[in-house]
């Protein structure tokens, strides 16, 4: 398949971009966009064609719902069955905003979106052109991240090419994700609303708005508890970078000094690469590459680098990579549950 890519700029849209895209999802084709989190490879939600489509493009399994995208508040209205009043509460509150909310479905969602629950995700993204292009091609977008599943999501117009090139109808191009992240999900299909993935709106802001909020046990426990996630996508392997990921967790100097032995005792022609904190950069002089996180003081930089920073790995070889921790107070959860996922929860205490 030829993909048509286009350049937009968020500040000044052009329309006749937005119409182009906007003709192939309502035709049934797919386009990948930009949003505040991360990339989207978008189709018509309510087409089950078109979430076909996706899955093959991703090569993902049919079983993993897809986000429904809107852009406005009132879409809620035709593809979700009862909203609890919390639900509009904080949905009112972060959208459109970083934030996905799981209600009750109607039929007019096809199964083929849902992965056959009788529940929708559903999320009002902030980004101009995602808010453009929702409008213009009916209201309602199927979107996962628009990578290959299983690799790290896309947070540049490159990032999205170098998965989807070939594969999908159309890539619009805005440069980078301001977030990095993938949305937080809550679930309000059960009476105590439950988190399903950590993001940007983080569990002091849904408490702040929500009273009491759940976690899920199988996402956010210490250990492996062998639960399956309430999100089907969280069980699956993720954000993985080709080579060997391990997380150091401890005392800053004992992990500075765990990392280093390991880059300085190489001697076998393996690649070592160290994700660091802008500080720590020059404490790896044996690592084969070093990638600037971002300072440990500005979270939103080591967020919004974290998937280049993976694919980086990948692009240089990188047979080993070691991380330094990230415990940030706003997006720490978020960051860390990244990185323990991409780690395959290998992570090495000091
Ligand atoms: O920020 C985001 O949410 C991005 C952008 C493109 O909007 N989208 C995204 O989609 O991250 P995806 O497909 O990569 O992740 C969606 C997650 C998966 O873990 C999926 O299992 C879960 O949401 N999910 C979707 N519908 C669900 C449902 N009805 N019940 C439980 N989990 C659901
Ligand atoms: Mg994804």
């Amino acid at each position: 398949m030829n993909t048509i890519y286009r350049k937009i700029d968020a500040d000044n849209i052009d329309k006749e971009v937005i119409k182009e895209a906007a003709d192939i999802i309502r035709s049934g084709g797919l386009v990948a966009f930009p949003t505040e989190t991360v990339y989207g490879l978008g189709g018509d939600a309510l087409n089950p064609g078109s979430s076909a489509k996706i899955y093959e493009a991703k090569g993902r399994p049919s079983d993993n719902p897809l986000i429904v995208h809107i852009a406005e508040f009132d879409s809620i209205y035709r593809i979700a069955d009862s909203i609890p009043q919390a639900a509009e509460k904080l949905a009112k509150k972060y959208w459109p905003g970083p934030l996905t909310i799981i209600l009750k479905k109607k039929p007019v969602v096809p199964d083929a979106t849902t992965g056959g629950l009788d529940t929708v995700a559903i999320r009002f993204p902030s980004h101009p052109v995602a808010r453009e292009l929702i409008r213009e091609s009916g209201g309602y977008i199927a979107a996962p991240s628009a990578n290959i599943s299983g690799r790290p999501s896309p947070t540049t117009g490159r990032h999205v090419t170098e998965d989807m090139d070939g594969r999908i109808d159309m890539i619009m191009d805005s440069g980078s994700c301001d977030i990095g992240l993938e949305s937080t999900i809550v679930d309000f299909t059960s009476e105590i609303p439950m988190m399903l993935r950590p993001g940007y709106v983080n569990e002091k802001m849904l408490t702040d708005v929500l009273g009491q909020v759940e976690k899920d046990p199988a996402v956010f426990g210490e250990t492996l508890t062998g639960q399956r996630p309430k999100a089907p996508g969280m069980k699956y392997r993720h954000y993985a970078p080709k080579g060997t990921l391990a997380i150091v967790s401890g005392d800053t100097e004992k992990v500075i000094s765990y990392i280093a032995g390991r880059t300085d005792k190489k001697t076998d022609g393996t690649r070592i690469a160290v994700l660091a904190s802008t500080t720590n950069t020059g404490r790896y002089p044996g690592a084969d590459l070093v990638l600037d996180t971002g300072d440990i003081d500005n979270e939103t930089a080591i967020a919004s680098r974290l998937y280049d920073n993976l694919r980086r790995c990948d692009e240089e070889n990188i047979d080993e990579i070691y991380s330094e921790e990230f415990n940030t107070p706003c997006l720490g959860q978020a960051i860390m549950n990244r990185l323990i996922k991409a780690a395959g929860h290998n992570i090495i205490k000091v």
